[in-house]
C-alpha cells in the first residue's frame, strides 16, 4: 500500500545497516578486546590490503581522519608557504583548510554547474592568471563531490600541461568509478574518510590515503607518526599522531563484505529519484564513463528553500551541502579566485537540497518522498 506518512525518517539509516551486520560487528570487536592491540593491531594492517585491493592501488596507509588523509600527503610532498594549490570552493571545509594551514595558497576554482565537480577549463585559466600575477602553482586538490568522479581526463591533461600533481579529495566518493576503474588510483594520492555518514564509514573518525608511489607511501608512513622511520622512535621529520584504530578498523572489514551490494543498491535508489524527478527540476548529471557512489543526491532548485520546510513538515529530512562557498567564510576571504570570480559556485550554494540517500532506503518511503518534493514544487 502507498505510505501517506513516516515518522523518524533517517537522511542516512545507519541503524538498518547496523542490524544487518550486527553479530559480525560484536564478534569482530570482541576480538580487539581479547588480543588487546587497539592501535594499529592485525585488523588495522588487513583493512589497509582490504582498502588497496578494493581500490587497485598499490599500497594504502590508513590514519586518523579525512582531514588528515589529505594533510599528511601536503606534509609529504613539502607543500609550503607561497605554493599555490588550486581546490574547489564548493566544498567541504577540509579541502581547503589543509592547504592555508601549510601556510600555503588555496586558489579557489569554479565549478561545472552540472556535476557539482572542478571544471578543467576554469581550472587551466585559473592557473594562468594565477602565473601571470607571479604565483608559484604546485599541486590540485580535486574533490569528487557528492560521490562522483571528477573528469580525471580532462583534469589530468590540465595538471600535466602545467607540471602540477593531483591530490584527489575521495573523502565522499570511495566506492565510485571512472572509465571501469575504482576511484583511488587516478590521482598521484587519493584521500579518503571514514567519518560514519560516509558511504563507507565507521564508527567514530578515521580516513585512508591511496597511491601508486612508493617513495611518497614510504614519507606519509613516517608523518602518520611523528616522522619515525622504524620502531626505534626516531624522528625523521615532523609528523603528527594520525595512527588508526583497531576496533574502527574491524569495523571496516566487516562493513567492505556488503559494500558492493550497498554501491548497487545507491545507485538503484538515484536512478529512481532521477527518473521521477527529471521532469520536474534539476537533478544530478553523471559524466559519461563515471559511477557515482552517491554520498549525496542532490538536487538544484531555485525553490530549494520552500521544498526543504515542505519535506520537513511531512517528516523528511533534507540538508543544503553547501550553504556557504569556502571563499566567502571567515578564514578564506582574500585568498585569490578566477578574476571573473566563482558564479556557479555561488548560484549552485543557493539552490542545492540534498535528499534522504542510503542503501536501504525502500521503495515505498522513496516515492513518499518524490510524491511529496511534487506536491511541494506544484504548491
Ligand atoms: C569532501 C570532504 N573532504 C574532507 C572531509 C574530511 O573528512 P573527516 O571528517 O574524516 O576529517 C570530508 C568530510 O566530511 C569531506 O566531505
Amino acid at each position: 500500500m502507498k505510505k501517506t506518512s513516516v515518522t523518524n525518517l533517517p537522511f542516512i539509516d545507519l541503524t538498518s545497516q547496523q542490524n544487518l551486520i550486527r553479530e559480525n560487528l560484536d564478534l569482530a570487536i570482541k576480538r580487539v578486546l581479547s588480543h588487546g592491540e587497539f592501535i594499529m593491531g592485525p585488523e588495522v594492517l588487513n583493512v589497509e590490503v582490504e582498502l588497496a585491493k578494493r581500490s587497485n592501488t598499490n599500497f594504502c596507509i590508513t590514519c586518523g581522519s579525512g582531514t588528515d588523509a589529505l594533510t599528511i600527503p601536503l606534509m609529504a610532498a613539502n607543500i609550503k608557504k607561497d605554493d599555490v594549490v588550486f581546490v574547489p570552493s564548493f566544498t567541504f571545509t577540509s579541502s581547503a583548510e589543509v592547504i592555508a594551514l601549510r601556510g600555503a595558497i588555496p586558489f579557489f576554482v569554479d565549478i561545472d554547474s552540472r556535476t557539482f565537480n572542478m571544471d578543467a577549463e576554469n581550472l587551466e585559466s585559473s592557473i594562468k592568471e594565477c602565473l601571470r600575477s607571479g604565483g608559484k602553482p604546485k599541486a590540485i586538490i580535486t574533490v569528487d563531490l557528492f560521490g562522483q568522479p571528477v573528469d580525471f581526463d580532462s583534469i589530468i591533461s590540465v595538471a600535466e600541461k602545467y607540471n602540477l600533481w593531483i591530490l584527489d579529495d575521495a573523502a565522499q566518493s570511495f566506492g565510485a568509478n571512472y572509465k571501469s576503474k575504482p576511484i583511488g588510483s587516478f590521482a598521484k594520492v587519493t584521500a579518503t574518510s571514514f567519518y560514519p555518514s560516509k558511504p563507507l564509514g565507521c564508527y567514530g573518525d578515521g580516513g585512508a590515503i591511496l597511491t601508486n608511489d612508493e617513495d611518497l607511501f614510504n614519507k606519509m608512513k613516517s608523518i602518520r607518526t611523528h616522522g619515525y622511520k622504524d620502531k626505534l622512535r626516531k624522528s625523521e621529520t615532523l609528523g603528527l599522531t594520525s595512527r588508526f584504530d583497531s576496533i574502527q578498523a574491524a569495523v571496516l572489514l566487516e562493513k567492505l563484505k556488503i559494500f558492493n551490494n550497498e554501491c548497487v543498491q545507491r545507485n538503484k535508489v538515484a536512478e529512481i529519484y532521477t527518473k521521477e524527478l527529471c521532469s520536474i527540476l534539476k537533478t544530478p548529471v553523471v559524466i559519461e564513463e563515471a559511477q557515482s557512489v552517491w554520498a549525496q543526491y542532490t538536487i538544484i532548485s531555485d525553490r530549494r528553500d520552500s521544498i526543504s520546510s515542505y519535506l520537513s513538515g511531512k517528516g523528511i529530512p533534507s540538508a543544503l551541502f553547501y550553504p556557504f562557498p569556502l571563499h566567502l567564510q571567515k578564514p578564506f576571504l582574500g585568498y585569490p579566485m578566477p578574476k571573473k570570480g566563482l558564479p556557479f559556485t555561488e548560484k549552485l550554494a543557493t539552490q542545492v537540497l540534498s535528499l534522504p540517500m542510503h542503501p536501504y532506503l525502500d521503495e515505498d518511503t522513496q516515492y513518499f518522498i518524490i510524491s511529496a518534493i511534487r506536491e511541494a514544487i506544484k504548491g
